[in-house]
């Protein structure tokens, strides 16, 4: 038992007093920060690890001879390394620097279109592309563009009343004509965990290519690439402890070093010509221009904090106040969850809805409270539409977060009801 309790908890008010900003009132409350599903805050030693980068080492990278050029050049390949292993990766080339996890998709699905006749990886007429009814938009809108411009045609496999994919037509919906199966590895809005084996096995039977949406997985629970055997793989730094403006696509060198460009420019080349250009192999192929370098480096140090930490203890962590939060929410009348209400294969966003009081009043009124949720369509409007709802309230906790919080919810749920009925 003593072993168990161990390898699941940690000392929550210790890793609370690496965060400044959860010591913060609002509103005359100390704060409740819920809202970790769309960005998390940041400890002091992911922020020490930037400003020291910055303060004594910064300068471009891969293009100077002098000292601070190489210094840098050196500590933004250590992140790509550092990241490598956060995903288990076996070749640190197979990670590149994004601006976000939208900027990979986009890559992915652009590079695609740039691919001549007769490659892998073109797509035109006859061909399809699967997602899921629950994507957030950024793993969706950019394959619908995929095939406006190629003529592919985009299929969704729907969901559940229960907030899981509907597995049903799987065989029909990802077929000999699917060139790619995109899909989230845990639902930002819905919170649902999805069979990854599942459906990369069935992708596998056909050829389709894989690309698994782990915006809403790394910063979560241990990641290994290999193990997921999917074929690219998307994260995004802010919601993992690192600044905004720094994302990574995973995807298998061999794939990658063949893959078309995204975007073109300095960087990202060979043999310049003005007739034309050769490309260089991956990672630099498609990270042109002057990459996002201090917050790599500060990506590689939420790496080392959540590793320190334990994935495995973090997850744990969530899993027990994501059960309290479910549990207790179960125990209110006239509130509902929007999505799976077990804690069956399940993180740790929740969304709910409270009969009578629309979702932005909810938000405020918490807010009242010093409690910080998301209320809206969370980027995945067509999941509201499914469930029938403008909207939902959304509580996403992450390793900082006590069972004093959840308490704090629950209870700022039934102030919300009362003030709303008078
Ligand atoms: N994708 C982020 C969220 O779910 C922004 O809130």
């Amino acid at each position: 038992m003593t072993s168990l309790l161990a390898a699941t908890t940690y000392d929550v008010a210790a890793v609370r007093a690496d965060f400044p900003v959860l010591a913060r009132e609002v509103n005359g409350r100390p704060l409740v920060y819920l809202d970790n599903a769309s960005s998390s805050h940041k400890p002091r030693q992911v922020l020490d690890a930037e400003r020291e980068f910055v303060e004594q080492h910064y300068s471009n990278v891969h293009r100077g001879v002098h000292t601070l050029s190489q210094e840098a050049t050196d500590a933004y390949e250590a992140a790509r390394e550092r990241v490598a292993r956060f995903l288990h990766a076996p070749d640190a080339r197979e990670v590149v620097f994004t601006k976000n996890a939208t900027e990979a998709y986009n890559l992915v699905a652009y590079s695609f279109g740039n691919a001549k006749a007769g490659s892998r990886f073109a797509l035109g007429p006859g061909d399809e592309v699967c997602v899921t009814e629950m994507e957030h938009h950024s793993n969706l809108v950019p394959w619908q563009m995929l095939c406006e411009r190629t003529g592919a045609t985009l299929r969704w496999i729907p969901l559940t009343d229960g907030g899981r994919l509907d597995l049903t037509d799987l065989d029909t919906l990802v077929n000999e004509r699917t060139k790619v199966l995109a899909f989230v590895h845990v639902s930002n809005i819905l919170g649902t965990t999805n069979p990854v084996d599942v459906l990369v096995a069935r992708a596998k039977q056909v050829g389709a290519l894989t690309l698994l949406d782990g915006a809403q997985s790394a910063p979560h629970q241990p990641v290994d690439v290999a193990a997921l055997d999917v074929d690219f793989f998307v994260l995004t730094g802010h919601k993992m402890l690192a600044p905004s403006g720094i994302g990574v696509l995973w995807g298998r060198r061999e794939l990658l070093d063949v893959m078309p460009p995204f975007l073109g420019g300095g960087s990202m080349i060979e043999v310049v010509q003005m007739a034309g250009s050769t490309y260089a192999p991956s990672p630099e192929r498609f990270e042109a221009g002057t990459p996002v370098i201090s917050q790599a480096v500060a990506l590689a140090a939420a790496c080392d904090y959540l590793d320190d930490l334990g994935l495995e203890r973090v997850h744990a962590h969530e899993q027990l106040l994501t059960a309290r939060l479910i549990e207790g929410i179960r125990g209110l009348d006239g509130v509902q969850v929007i999505g799976p209400d077990s804690m069956h294969l399940r993180g740790a966003a929740v969304s709910f809805a409270i009969e009578g009081v629309h979702p932005h009043d909810v938000g405020q009124s918490l807010d009242e409270l010093g409690i910080a949720v998301r209320v809206g369509h969370h980027c995945a409007a067509p999941v509201c539409r499914r469930y029938g709802v403008p909207a939902t309230t959304r509580a996403s906790s992450y390793l900082y977060n006590t069972e004093g919080e959840i308490d704090a919810l629950l209870e700022g749920i039934t102030t919300v009801q009362r003030f709303w009925s008078r």
